[in-house]
């Protein structure tokens, strides 16, 4: 009956047994992960738009093949998130439709424009440095496909954070041109990447019930917070500063005080009124149509084949 079936749910919840693609699960909790699965897939996607901006102008050979890489690697998570979304029944094709038709969200984060090379090593540092901090906590998913698909992209979000601390060093042992960038990379990038954790616990509708799943295992605040503890040593070692005088050290509590978050901004991204919204889904919108051509020609081709092994 339908209440063995909960109970049997509940128990493997319980006992941090993972659930799997044919097992019985609550629609609420189906439902639930393809929102987020389906929106994480779309930051990965809508990601690469800041980046690929400069792929054509970094500085060097070696940081070009190296940002291509990320860039790469960006798209692959995509994909892996989108097939995991996929293990729920959802279409890939319907959710990315709601992606492009401003139905469906992607992370804020990608809405700010990318104006300089230094902007390029803060986005690996701290925007992949937040992601890291997310999805580590999302590899103990109750959902196994999705905490497999965490696995690797930790892996690889690691590395794009290493390459990101690496570029950004380059520039604070540079010039003062080179230091001054940074730090203006900084000083608008901070806020934004504290805004990826979500709102804060107490306005967040969906954490209470992913939390009782399993589906987050620490709450919004508690990964800003990791981060931000994570992160002021590095900012330090550089020789950098962060844009908020309320951010001091406190002994007491072994964590780093941070000043409040203009909720209002994060809440006008989010609704579509950010810098970027409107150019990132016209972007996203014009190689969908541009590539019609590409998808016809791959399902004629697989219609062909299948008719000939017929
Ligand atoms: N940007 C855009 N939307 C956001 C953001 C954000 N930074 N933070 C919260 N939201 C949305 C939620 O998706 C939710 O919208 P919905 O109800 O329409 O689906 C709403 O605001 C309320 O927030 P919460 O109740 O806190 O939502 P949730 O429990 O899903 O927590 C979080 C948000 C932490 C982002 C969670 O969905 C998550 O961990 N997602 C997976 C990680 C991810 O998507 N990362 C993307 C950026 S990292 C990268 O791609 C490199």
């Amino acid at each position: 009956t339908e209440a063995q079936y909960q109970q049997h749910f509940d128990d493997k919840i319980a006992a941090d047994i993972a659930i799997e693609a044919k097992d019985w699960m609550p629609d609420a909790y189906r439902q639930n992960l393809i929102r987020q699965i389906g929106q994480h897939a779309h930051s990965e996607v809508i990601g690469m738009l800041p980046e690929a901006n400069w792929l054509t102008r970094a500085p060097t050979l070696r940081r070009k093949a190296v940002l291509l890489a990320k860039v790469q690697d960006e798209a692959g998570h995509g994909l892996y998130l989108y097939s995991a979304a996929e293990t729920l029944g959802c279409s890939r094709q319907d959710i990315y439709q709601k992606m492009l038709d401003g139905k469906m969200k992607y992370s804020s984060i990608f809405n700010y424009p990318t104006l300089n090379w230094a902007d390029i090593g803060v986005i690996g540092w701290l925007v992949d440095g937040a992601a890291i901090v997310n999805q580590v906590a999302l590899c103990r998913a109750s959902y196994g496909p999705y905490a497999r698909a965490m696995v690797k992209i930790c892996k690889e979000e690691s590395f794009h954070q290493r390459q990101g601390y690496e570029a950004v060093m380059a520039m604070a042992n540079g010039s003062d041109t080179q230091r001054a960038m940074l730090q203006d990379a900084i000083d608008r990038f901070w806020w934004p990447v504290l805004m990826m954790f979500g709102p804060s616990d107490a306005d967040s509708p969906h954490s209470a019930q992913s939390m009782a799943w399993k589906i987050k295992r620490h709450s919004n605040d508690e990964l800003r917070q990791k981060f931000v503890d994570n992160t002021v040593p590095q900012l330090e070692a550089l020789g950098m500063t962060a844009p908020d005088p309320g951010l001091i050290w406190d002994d007491a509590a072994g964590h780093y005080r941070f000043g409040e978050i203009d909720w209002s901004e994060l809440h006008e991204v989010i609704k579509g009124r950010g810098q970027c919204n409107h150019e990132r889904l016209q972007a996203k919108r014009r190689a969908w149509e541009d590539g019609a051509w590409v998808r016809d020609g791959a399902m004629a081709h697989a219609a062909k084949n299948a008719a000939s092994a017929a």
